[in-house]
């Protein structure tokens, strides 16, 4: 079914993968402000989001006719180049040719396109990377305009707490009360805050301002055992550091587009509060329908 809610664009925006950990966060932001239809593949995690395989070219274009959105957020990706282990053909179909059923669909119909990128589209040294690269390319062709947004590793509260994301695996502590939890020292990071990504998608369709790329993370450089730390502390947990020897560059972007923009939290200690309110106000970050 599809929801008719407020709708600051008049027009509709299409989310693909509303289940995934980053997309239920976006559809719960956007859907009161916008006339937001998400879509799932096998869980869906509001029984208002409609079933899309996004790696059928025809099923793709068949809902981009019947819907005609304004505005498609493309998130629906496997975000890590491990879930291309044994598993390449799928993972290509989904990470590669999707964006392009996408981008050609969203040309029928003159529709702009936002894609969840990653800061691995800067250092494209495995499948993930490479086919991030590409996808970028084939989206700066959307005739209509195109964002495409680069995070970090993302931290924030999601109404999907299940899938197995770096934050889901921060939250698993507190749901599984442990008293001791182990996180990685090795990956020096400049986190995303989950919150930033419908802030920037808001200010850029409000705005109408298109066609560019915005990396999106905090300065402050940290660790998964920093961050880990930071939540957990506050919930008694303690939390070990462990080395895992990850080789992660630090990322090239410039973020001072993504500083101008002056979104709330500013700070790594400001949106470490923030998530903690979130986690302690978890009932909020549920769909109730
Ligand atoms: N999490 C992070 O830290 C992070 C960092 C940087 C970038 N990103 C990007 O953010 C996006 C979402 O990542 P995530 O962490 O939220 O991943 P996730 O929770 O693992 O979700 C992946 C989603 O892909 C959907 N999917 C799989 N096969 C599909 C198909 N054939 N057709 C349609 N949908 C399909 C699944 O839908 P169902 O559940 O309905 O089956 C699932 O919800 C990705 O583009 C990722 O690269 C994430």
């Amino acid at each position: 079914m599809i929801s008719k809610r407020n709708d600051r664009i008049g027009k509709t925006i299409l989310l693909t993968g509303a289940s995934s950990y980053v997309g239920a966060r976006m559809y719960l932001d956007l859907k009161d402000k916008y006339r937001t239809i998400g879509t799932y593949f096998h869980h869906p995690l509001s029984k208002r989001f409609v079933q899309l395989n996004l790696t059928s070219k025809e099923a793709v274009q068949r809902i981009f006719h019947e819907l005609t959105p304004a505005v498609v957020i493309h998130v629906a990706n496997y975000p890590s180049g491990k879930n291309a282990i044994n598993n390449e053909e799928d993972f290509i179909a989904l990470n590669g040719k999707s964006t392009k059923y996408v981008v050609e669909s969203a040309n029928e119909i003159g529709a702009k396109v936002i894609f969840i990128s990653s800061q691995a589209a800067n250092n494209p040294n495995d499948l993930y990377g490479k086919l991030k690269v590409t996808s970028e390319d084939q989206v700066k062709s959307v005739h209509a305009g195109y964002l495409i947004l680069r995070p970090s590793l993302i931290v924030g509260l999601s109404p999907n707490t299940i899938n197995d994301r770096p934050f889901n695996r921060i939250l698993r502590c507190l749901e599984d009360r442990v008293k001791i939890a182990e996180f990685d020292t090795s990956w020096k990071l400049q986190p995303t805050y989950l919150g930033h990504l419908s802030q920037i998608i808001d200010r850029v369709i409000l705005g109408n301002e298109w066609n560019k790329i915005v990396p999106v993370f905090i300065k402050e450089i940290v660790t998964q055992y920093q961050i880990a730390h930071d939540i957990l502390s506050r919930f008694r947990v303690n939390v070990n550091p462990i080395d895992l020897h990850l080789r992660i560059p630090l990322s090239k972007d410039d973020v001072t587009n993504f500083e101008a923009l002056d979104l709330s939290p500013h700070s790594y200690h400001e949106m470490i509060e923030t998530i903690i309110g979130e986690i302690k106000n978890r009932k909020m970050f549920s769909f109730s329908e």
